[in-house]
Formats: C-alpha cells, sequence, structure tokens
C-alpha cells in the first residue's frame, strides 16, 4: 500500500476492534461480518460488542439494554442548559456544545478509571438520543418527551423525537442503521476522538472532538449534503443533466467515494435496500429512483460507488426524520464505536504526535525589524 496525502494507508494504531478490507468490500465488528449483524443483532447488542470485545450472553445483553434505558435520562439542568441554546442552531452544532456541558452534571466526569470510562461509555451513547431528540422538540417549541427505559433504543429516540411510538418497521429500519453506523475503524471522528485521548484527556473531551468532525461534508455531514442534492436536482428526468454537468464543473458527488473501498461499502448495500423497501411501501419512490440512477451514472462515468451516507439520506427521508438530524443520527449510532475506541487508547496509551514534513522557508533566516521591512 503507498501511503499518500491525508495519512492515506497510514497505519496510526494497533485495534482490535474493527476490521476492514476495503478491496474485498469487507467490513467487522471484533471479527464478525457487518452483513451478519445487520440482519440478526441489535444496536444494543453491538455497543456490548464493541465495548466489551465479544458478543453478550443473554443477561449481559439484558444488563446493556436496561443500562443503556435507564442513562438515557439526562438531568434537569442540562435541559435547562439545551433551552438556552438558540432555536435556529443547526442540530450537529447543539449536539457538540450539549456533550461537552454533559460533564458538568456526569458524576464520573473527572475519574479516569477504567470503571469510570465504561460508565461513561454507556452514559454518553444513551444520552447523545435523548439531546438529539430533546434539542429537535425545543427547537420546534414542542415539550421535550422523557425516555422510556423499557424501550430499545431505536424505538425510544423516535418516540422521543416524534411523540409517538413509531411503526414497527420503521424501529427496525433505525436500527439496522444504528448497527451499520456504529463503527469503522480510524475514520476521521474515531482518530480526532483518539488523538484526543491520547492526551489522557477526558471522554466528554474526546467525544466533542469527534462530533465536530464527523460534522464535516467529508465525512458524517454527507448525508445531509445527499438530501440536499437531491432536492436540487429534483426529478428523475433532470438527474443525468445535472450531475454530468456537476462532474464537468468538477464537483464531488456527496455520498461516492471512499478511502478505504475500492468496492462497494458493504453498508451501502443494505441501506440501499432498506431504502427500496421503505420507499415500494410507502409508494414515494422519487428519491430511490433518483438515487439509483445517480449510482449508475457514477459507476459509469467515475467508476466510483456509493457509500455509507448515500442511500442513508433517502432512506431517513421516508423515515420522516428531517435532513439537519441526519448528521446527528450518524453520531446516535457512531458514539458507541468513539467510546470503544477511546476505552482501547486508554488501556494501552501513548500520546499519538506525528510530524510535519516542513516546506516553509529555509533555515536560518534574518529577523528583520519593523522600520527594515
Ligand atoms: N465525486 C466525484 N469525484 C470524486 C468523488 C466524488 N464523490 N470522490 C472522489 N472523487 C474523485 C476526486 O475528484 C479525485 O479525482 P482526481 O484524481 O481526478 O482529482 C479522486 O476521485 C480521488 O478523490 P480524493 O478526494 O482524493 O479521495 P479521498 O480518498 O481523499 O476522499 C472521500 C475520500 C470520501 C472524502 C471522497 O470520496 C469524497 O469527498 N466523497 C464525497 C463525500 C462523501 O460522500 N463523504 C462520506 C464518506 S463515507
Amino acid at each position: 500500500m503507498v501511503e499518500g496525502r491525508g495519512l492515506e494507508n497510514v497505519v496510526a494504531a494497533d485495534s482490535s476492534i474493527c476490521y476492514i478490507d476495503g478491496a474485498r468490500g469487507i467490513l467487522s465488528y471484533r471479527g464478525i461480518d457487518i452483513h451478519e449483524l445487520a440482519e440478526k443483532s441489535s444496536f444494543e447488542e453491538v455497543c456490548f460488542l464493541l465495548w466489551a470485545g465479544r458478543l453478550p450472553r443473554r443477561e449481559e445483553l439484558e444488563v446493556t439494554r436496561a443500562a443503556v434505558g435507564r442513562e438515557r435520562a439526562i438531568p434537569r439542568e442540562h435541559l435547562s442548559f439545551l433551552m438556552t441554546l438558540s432555536r435556529t442552531s443547526a442540530p450537529m452544532d447543539a449536539l457538540r456544545t450539549a456533550v461537552s456541558a454533559l460533564a458538568d452534571s456526569d458524576p464520573d466526569a473527572r475519574d479516569m478509571s477504567d470503571e469510570a470510562n465504561r460508565r461513561k461509555a454507556v452514559r454518553l451513547t444513551a444520552q447523545i438520543a435523548t439531546v438529539v431528540a430533546a434539542f429537535h422538540r425545543l427547537r420546534q417549541g414542542k415539550a421535550v418527551v422523557p425516555p422510556d427505559p423499557g424501550r430499545s433504543h431505536a424505538d425510544d429516540f423516535l418516540r422521543m423525537l416524534n411523540g409517538e411510538t413509531a411503526r414497527s418497521s420503521s424501529v427496525r429500519a433505525l436500527d439496522i442503521a444504528l448497527v451499520l453506523h456504529a463503527d469503522h475503524e480510524l475514520n476521521a471522528s474515531t482518530f480526532a476522538a483518539r488523538v484526543t485521548a491520547a492526551t489522557l484527556s477526558d471522554m466528554h473531551s474526546a467525544i466533542t472532538s469527534a462530533i465536530g468532525t464527523l460534522k464535516g461534508p467529508l465525512h458524517g455531514g454527507a448525508n445531509e449534503a445527499v438530501l440536499r442534492m437531491l432536492n436540487e436536482i429534483g426529478s428523475l428526468d433532470h438527474v443525468d443533466d445535472d450531475i454530468r454537468a456537476r462532474l464537468a464543473r468538477k464537483e464531488k458527488i456527496m455520498g461516492f467515494g471512499h478511502r478505504v473501498y475500492s468496492t462497494e461499502d458493504p453498508r451501502a448495500t443494505h441501506l440501499r435496500a432498506m431504502s427500496r423497501a421503505v420507499a415500494v411501501s410507502s409508494g414515494e419512490t422519487r428519491w430511490y429512483d433518483m438515487s439509483r440512477r445517480i449510482e449508475k451514472i457514477m459507476n459509469e462515468e467515475k467508476k466510483l460507488n456509493a457509500n455509507v451516507d448515500f442511500y442513508s439520506a433517502s432512506l431517513y427521508s421516508l423515515l420522516g426524520l428531517p435532513s439537519d438530524l441526519f448528521t446527528p443520527i450518524f453520531a446516535v449510532s457512531r458514539i458507541s464505536g468513539w467510546t470503544a475506541h477511546v476505552l482501547e487508547q486508554y488501556s494501552n496509551n501513548r500520546l499519538i504526535r506525528p510530524r510535519a514534513r516542513y516546506t516553509g522557508p529555509a533555515y536560518p533566516q534574518p529577523y528583520v525589524p519593523p522600520e527594515d521591512r
């Protein structure tokens, strides 16, 4: 593998969490294939798998479900804090600020023991869903819906967001999406989290770094950008001209390409199928049909495949989720992977501090006094 700009192909850590073979389109968590997890597992089970390194026994899964359910409750003072945020804030900005502020009310915030960090991993994973849902309610002037600890994470998130129980097909679709987004080796936001953790800073700081990194359109922000593009194109008969014109202008088409996969992103395979299923069952096939057409053109013109963000856009839109929540929902899932990586970093830590190749003026340069410049 040739190392390139942007740390391409650079191995920056040993990790036992996520295995990717980009040439064969393989993704696995702790060695278990993502396709099997998407079909058979649940978000809570994947959380345990990522944190503990193995699948839970039945009672361990129950304990994890109960803990995530219990920890979804956020302190009253934090809700008051959320109310002080501007209603016009982007939800991703609100989430970044809110997670930083959650340290204030976390009883373990300053405790860097492994047990405390594991409790924070569960708590942050649970709380992020509540924060996203609560901020969405508040910005619409609606009452915050308190969590119901007895429900699954996907079920309760949709209920806290919409104020009513979601259809079981929507809950299952979101649960699978959460499984698919949970971890992805040293992606940019996970790397940011590990860099922060490697200074022995605390978990809330590491996750705040990660959220800021996920936000960018070259990373998690791509899913929102995909829906914006679909809206701009408008209809199936405009796809060909529009996409070719964008490519002629050397624009990037959001939701395509990947630093690691040279074949199809295995997550896109599931998201495409789910997007199709929801489109057909709802009779709303416009986004799906347009997406398929864009995919064909991108394959023909650029030999690029859809990535995780491409079909999550149409899927989330069909589930009735507003587009500015797409990236926060990515965080609702990826928090499980971020926290697993932070725990792994703490367990065998060394400061992450690379070097830069200097390209500035040759040393030594004279210091010229202000009057002589
Ligand atoms: N649309 C059009 N062209 C693309 C492209 C896209 N989505 N992604 C990559 N390319 C092209 C680049 O223009 C470049 O072409 P060139 O060599 O002729 O200049 C080539 O493919 C390599 O792209 P580069 O940006 O250097 O690859 P990378 O490994 O640094 O980037 C991504 C990976 C994911 C950042 C990149 O594919 C991208 O920006 N995709 C769109 C954003 C996105 O969907 N992000 C979510 C990732 S999960």
